[in-house]
């Protein structure tokens, strides 16, 4: 192929994208693609959002009408279910999802189903990058190998293949897709000078590597560190506690070293679709190799063991005031695993909602994004569950309320107010004198 051809179509913007898999991290870049007037076209099998998308209807939080409404009137952007149309682009990103099995190992299948569906529309010239986080040699081991049995064309010859790991992170206000460089690994030095082209013409910088293998593990590398580094903090607080110590006061007092400490943010447990998934990734992959990854495990062991840590806080709580949690009304704020979004992936608020409901605890929460909980197949005995409504009168009929996630828009004074006895998991309440000494860290 007429490597040369392809760049200089992808410098003129003549060029389709084609984003497989249109959720938190494919319909950002969508977006960011639109935005640089690069014709994109949306596939995923979800009907519902490709409506959405063609009908200018926002589906995630953070990516408003007006973005939607201009990529619904756009000549140059499209949704699709329709995969007999994967021939109209010329580079396929996938961006589904990879989360574990029952077993906590790699759940391929959306990968696989994915290359699969490509594999039978493939033509010579067209470029595939999985942008989907991964064990180290998916790209080389799964992805070239389906494409390649299935087409009888040949990697880097025929058509191109990249990895490129999707570093996104919704709700920051700071960094958008469009503003976070870009890692890129090819299967060879054309698939390499293809992606890296095709990304330098939407996202600020792109950072090139040796292969798809360490484009792969760095993603992991970035997701391991933070899972250490949140157990590290995570075992600091209890540790502190213990002592009479804030855990929350020491980081911020560490955190004006100017050089040598990065502050991390202790909580009730991990969640999201990220961090507590991805460092298993290698572990999986690190056995084929006879490898132990202790430093993984061990911060998993410790990051879940946090939600029963806060209800055992949530026992000494209520014990203050010779409560037990059986029978006892308990309000949990915040369903999202993380402040300001509507993801409520893996969320530990679902954890501590199971554990005081086994106690014998009537269990509410409160998150204004998150109104009503979606059929999943984790927390299908929540479904249909809804937020209770911000009101006085609702909130001081709870025994205790435990804020789970510290959403900047709750009124964490009227809270005060309101509620005899608060657990607060985030240090969401350090700008609320407690006057009554009723809220009790965990
Ligand atoms: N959410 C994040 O913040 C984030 C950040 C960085 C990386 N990632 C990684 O990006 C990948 C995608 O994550 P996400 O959060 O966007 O997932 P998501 O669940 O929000 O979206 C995935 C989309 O893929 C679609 N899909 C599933 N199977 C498909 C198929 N066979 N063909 C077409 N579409 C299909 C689903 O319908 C869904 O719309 C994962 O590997 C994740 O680990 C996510």
């Amino acid at each position: 192929m007429n490597v040369e051809k392809l760049l200089h179509q992808i410098d003129n913007k003549e060029y389709t994208v084609g984003i497989i898999g249109l959720g938190y991290v494919g319909l950002p870049l969508m977006w960011t693609f639109h935005e640089n007037e690069m014709p994109v076209i949306g596939y995923d099998i979800d009907q519902n959002k490709v409506d959405c998308i063609n009908n200018g209807v926002s589906y995630i939080k953070h990516l408003g009408e007006d973005k939607m409404q201009k990529l619904a009137k756009s000549d140059i952007c499209d949704a699709t279910t329709d995969f007999n149309r994967l021939q109209e682009a010329d580079a396929l990103l996938m961006c589904v999802p990879t989360p574990l099995d029952v077993h906590r190992e790699p759940d391929m299948r959306f990968v696989e189903q994915t290359t699969q569906t490509i594999s039978k529309h493939l033509r010579k010239g067209q470029l595939v990058i999985l942008e989907s986080t991964t064990w180290p040699g998916t790209t080389d081991e799964l992805i070239i190998k389906i494409l390649e049995e299935n087409s009888g064309l040949t990697a880097g010859e025929d058509f191109y293949v990249a990895y490129s790991p999707e570093r996104e992170d919704p709700g920051n206000q700071n960094f958008n897709t469009s503003k976070i460089p870009k890692v890129v690994g090819g299967h060879g030095k054309d698939a390499l000078k293809l992606a890296c082209a095709l990304y330098d013409t939407a996202i600020v910088k792109t950072i090139p590597v040796s292969d798809t293998k360490t484009a792969e593990a760095v993603k992991l590398t970035e997701n391991i560190f933070r899972s250490v580094n949140i157990a590290l903090v995570n075992e600091l607080k209890v540790v502190f506690s213990e002592m009479g110590i804030d855990v929350h006061e020491v980081l911020d007092a560490a955190d004006t070293k100017p050089f040598g400490f990065m502050k991390f943010t202790p909580g009730p447990g991990l969640g999201g679709h990220c961090i507590p998934i991805d460092p298993f990734y290698l572990t999986w992959k690190a056995r084929q190799f006879e490898q132990n990854t202790r430093f993984i495990e061990l911060a998993g062991e410790v990051n879940t063991s946090m939600p029963k840590y806060v209800v055992q806080r949530t026992i000494e709580a209520l014990n203050s005031q010779k409560k037990s949690v059986n029978g006892s009304n308990i309000l949990l704020i915040g369903l999202a695993y993380k402040p300001d979004v509507d993801d409520d992936r893996e969320s530990p608020t679902y954890k501590l909602m199971d554990y005081y409901n086994e106690l014998g605890a009537n269990v509410e929460y409160y998150d204004p994004f998150v109104p009503v909980i979606k059929e999943s197949r984790e927390h299908s005995h929540w479904a249909g569950k809804k937020s209770i409504n911000w009101t006085e009168e609702i909130i001081k009929k709870f025994d205790v309320v435990v804020i789970s996630t510290n959403h900047s828009e709750i009124n964490y004074l009227e809270l005060s107010n309101w509620s005899g006895l608060i657990v607060d998991t985030r240090n969401a309440m350090k700008h609320v004198e407690d006057k009554n000494g009723h809220v009790w860290k965990a």
